[in-house]
């Protein structure tokens, strides 16, 4: 043996579990590079309860001592509480957190520490506490979807009277009720909650036991281990179980919806609080002011909203891009699943919150909802379709009635203040009763199939949403 080479087993001057087979140590670049200690140490209540999981599983399969598993559990409880009082003091050396807890572990109570690993790696410890987390956030989510929804519903309930213009191409279409608008976004919200609960299906697997990427030679019964997390299923490929993120990928494509539609009633904000619509006002403490411009009342809350929007969707392009080339199993390029996560989960709820209180604090300008309800030639269609009761094929009143629109705009005029001679010089189908259809009222109460915006079918909706609401608090 040369003086330059040392003994076989020889320590390290920093020691990694994985050190054996290195001769030098890891550079410092590549410490801080590939380190994902700084975002996934929140994933600590997750691994904890994972190596809880796994310790037990490792007894019964006859791998540890009834003693052996005291101890282990012991201290990992003993590295919970450091944790959670912030006592737990990182090392240079903990890649993540997986590693920084067995590190401790083993400082607490000595070689046995290392048992813990048995049967076990990094790749499935992962996958593990990414799915546990994910499956206590998307609960949280599901009740800040609702919350949402209740605030929306109780709006919708104090303006049952309140109408206004309806749009198609941002142009004024048909009157509807102010309340059937808004329960157009708790309907896009319950169908969120549904791609959610879907999400929760799909994460209701448990991988540990795949190993590093060819399952365990552990005889672990695995749907013990599966009941202690609570989970209802095992995974049934171990390369699958170790490489697959699309269960993240679908939680982030359900987040990007959320933010789809909190963006488009953010925009309608938007339009709605400025100068040119008036119709609602924004509580002055969700609004900001001009530094320079001292009658500005801006809505930068919705604003910001719309604007994190793309953020949210940033992720999700990020993860499908990072998967899409990955062979199997197990690559570090899966490491970056945890930020896009933790961002768009943050973002979204902050966006709920945040959205959730300013519908609350909103007025509704009522005169002018009215009165642009009752503008714009909202009710040509009602026209059309009364020529239609008198037996004229809908083609040819929608073109007797676009003919009436073209006189009244020539003659400025609006719909309302035709009489029967006029009414009667283009179609002599038109009879008394014809004036009597001119109204929003009529228009909206029509509306009577499931769906319409009538204000029986809008009240009866809104009971039945309270009602999925309070079955599922
Ligand atoms: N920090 C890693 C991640 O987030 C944990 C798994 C590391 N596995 C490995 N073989 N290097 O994916």
């Amino acid at each position: 043996m040369t003086k330059k080479q040392k003994r076989p087993g020889a320590a390290k001057p920093v020691s990694k579990p994985w050190s054996g087979r290195f001769r030098n140590r890891t550079h410092r670049l590549v410490e801080t590079f590939t380190s994902s200690l700084s975002f996934d140490r929140r994933l600590y209540p997750y691994d904890l309860q994972g190596s809880v999981a796994h310790c037990k599983a490792l007894e019964r399969a006859g791998v540890l001592s009834r003693k052996e598993t005291a101890q282990i559990l012991r201290g990992l409880e003993e590295v919970r509480s450091e944790l959670e009082s912030g006592r737990f003091s990182f090392a240079e050396e903990d890649e993540d957190i997986h590693m920084a807890i067995e590190r401790r572990l083993t400082e607490l109570i000595g070689p046995i520490g290392g048992k813990l690993h048995t049967g076990r790696s990094r790749n499935d410890q992962v996958a593990l506490d990414v799915r546990l987390y994910l499956r206590d956030a998307l609960g949280a989510l599901l009740d800040s979807l609702r919350r949402f929804q209740r605030v929306l519903l109780e709006k919708a309930r104090a303006h049952l009277d309140v109408v206004m213009p309806g749009y198609t191409h941002l142009q004024r279409a048909q009157p509807v009720l102010f309340a059937h608008h808004l329960l157009a976004y708790v309907e896009m919200i319950e169908r969120d909650k549904g791609r959610v609960r879907d999400a929760l299906v799909r994460l209701d697997v448990m991988p540990l036991g795949s190993g590093a990427l060819a399952g365990t030679n552990y005889p672990v019964d695995r749907t013990y281990t599966a009941r202690l997390l609570g989970f209802t299923q095992v995974s049934e490929n171990s390369l699958d179980a170790v490489s697959d993120r699309d269960f993240a990928i679908e939680v982030l494509a359900s987040l990007a919806m959320v933010m789809m539609h909190l963006s488009r009633l953010s925009e309608e904000l938007v339009l709605w609080a400025s100068q040119e619509f008036q119709f609602v006002d924004l509580p002055d403490s969700f609004c900001t002011g001009s530094s320079m411009m001292p009658q500005k009342k801006n809505p930068d809350v919705p604003e910001l909203v719309r604007g994190k929007t793309g953020r949210v969707y940033g992720h999700l392009l990020a993860l499908l891009t990072t998967l899409k080339g990955l062979p199997l199993s197990y690559n570090r390029d899966l490491q970056e699943d945890k930020e896009a996560l933790f961002d768009a989960m943050s973002t979204v709820v902050a966006s709920l919150e945040v959205s959730t209180e300013l519908i609350k604090g909103l007025t509704v300008n009522r005169a002018m909802l009215a009165k642009a309800a009752g503008s714009g030639y909202l009710l040509a269609t009602e026209l059309a379709d009364y020529l239609v009761t008198k037996g004229v094929p809908f083609r040819q009143a929608h073109v007797t009635i676009g003919r009436v629109v073209r006189w009244c705009l020539d003659r400025k005029q609006d719909l309302r203040d035709l009489t029967l001679a006029d009414l009667r010089s283009f179609s002599d189908r038109f009879e008394k009763d014809a004036l009597d259809v001119v109204t929003v009222e009529g228009a909206i109460e029509r509306k009577a199939q499931i769906g319409g915006t009538a204000r029986k079918r809008v009240e009866a909706r809104i009971k039945a949403l309270e009602k999925v609401l309070t079955l599922r608090s």
